[in-house]
């Protein structure tokens, strides 16, 4: 098998001819695909909500680059997450990570509870709490590695051994790490989700998500509910997201170096009092005062002030207000997330005009 970089970009194309040889794969726009006469269909499409050419394509990528048996794109992270949580029924527990993205919380709080799920919130960063909350009832273990925004950090693998051990699905957001950096698969995940929209596709002009699966199982569960609620990205996405991930190996690394760079400047900030950091290129920092993080977001000129994260350019979030609105204000100050945090996705830019941005506007 070639290399993550190398699969990046040719994915599991190699001069196809279904595809005229063509070097970038072809945007299949249409709804509905011809049948020959009834029951003979070669091509195996028939509708584009069920399965389109270069849905299926970038399918077939992002499974290579995850190491999963299958994966269903959708037309956002949440319509992935959701299709997660669709999965289960009535009287269902499931365990969640307490420090996960904000709409993944509004899903729980507003919307899943109607369907008798019992969820329970605990710490995964420490397994043994994984452990002790699980009772005969219970289904699924998810939590995010790293957490947005605390980047707190769970040991997929051992979490995997307890899942195992009580025969529990494992489900794991790996938005901030990416399959560049981490396969959760490998590490004994069963389902991997994706807000495709951040770094995958990686030029902040595209929501899509992803949910990968271990197995053919899970993997008929999820087609099935996949084509029958319909929340499947269109082809003119999933070539945008293919286009992005050719270059996802050489982001990541430019990610990475510049957020390593920028985590050291901050550190050496007396307006900076602690700065959370975990690997990819996300940065999450306390400023001494609400004010200094207001004056920060009012001062940037290069760096945006906006939410989302992974693409090209550089954006400062306010997660108190823009991402995290909908978590309950006690669970926002058991995890720190208060009106001093600040969440840096640190983009493509060179990283000493990131820098002498910053630095004018924590001087202003
Ligand atoms: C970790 C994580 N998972 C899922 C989502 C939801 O993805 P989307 O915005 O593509 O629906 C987000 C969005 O910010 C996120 O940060």
């Amino acid at each position: 098998m070639y290399s993550i970089e190398t699969r990046c970009i040719h994915g599991e194309q190699h001069n196809n001819p279904d595809s005229n040889c063509s070097i970038s794969y072809p945007i299949y726009q249409t709804a509905s695909f011809s049948h020959l006469t009834p029951g003979h269909n070669p091509t195996g499409f028939d509708y584009s909500r069920e399965s389109n050419p270069t849905r299926r394509y970038l399918e077939e990528t992002v499974s290579s680059l995850e190491g999963a048996y299958d994966t269903v794109a959708y037309a956002s992270g949440m319509a992935a997450i959701s299709a997660f949580f669709e999965y289960f029924g009535p009287g269902d527990h499931i365990i969640c990570g307490e420090d996960l993205y904000g709409g993944v919380v509004r899903l729980i709080e507003q919307v899943c509870k109607k369907n008798g799920y019992e969820i329970e919130y605990t710490d995964t960063t420490d397994p043994g709490n994984i452990e002790k909350h699980i009772k005969s009832n219970t289904k699924a273990v998810y939590f995010e590695t790293p957490t947005n925004p605390m980047m707190r950090e769970t040991d997929t693998s051992a979490v995997s051994q307890i899942a195992k051990k009580h025969g529990i699905i494992l489900a794991v957001d790996n938005t901030f790490m990416t399959p560049y950096f981490k396969n959760p698969i490998k590490e004994g995940a069963d389902v991997v989700l994706h807000s495709g929209t951040k770094y995958i596709s990686g030029h902040n002009d595209t929501v899509c998500g992803f949910l990968c699966c271990k197995d053919k199982a899970l993997s008929e569960r999820f087609r099935l509910l996949s084509k029958t609620t319909g929340a499947t990205l269109g082809p003119f996405e999933c070539w945008l997201v293919l286009r992005g991930l050719k270059t996802l190996a050489v982001r990541m690394e430019r990610h990475r170096s510049n957020a390593l760079l920028i985590r050291e400047w901050l550190e050496n900030r007396k307006e900076v009092e602690k700065v959370f950091y975990a690997g990819s290129g996300m940065i999450s920092f306390y400023d001494s005062s609400k004010e200094k993080a207001l004056s920060i977001l009012k001062n940037i000129k290069l760096i945006i002030f906006a939410e989302s994260l992974g693409g090209t350019e550089s954006l400062l979030t306010y997660p108190v207000i823009q991402t995290h609105p909908d978590v309950p204000k006690a669970q926002k100050d058991r995890l720190g997330i208060n009106e001093k945090l600040l969440r840096m996705s640190v983009g493509l830019e060179a990283a000493c005009d990131i820098i002498e941005d910053l630095k004018q506007a924590f001087e202003a």
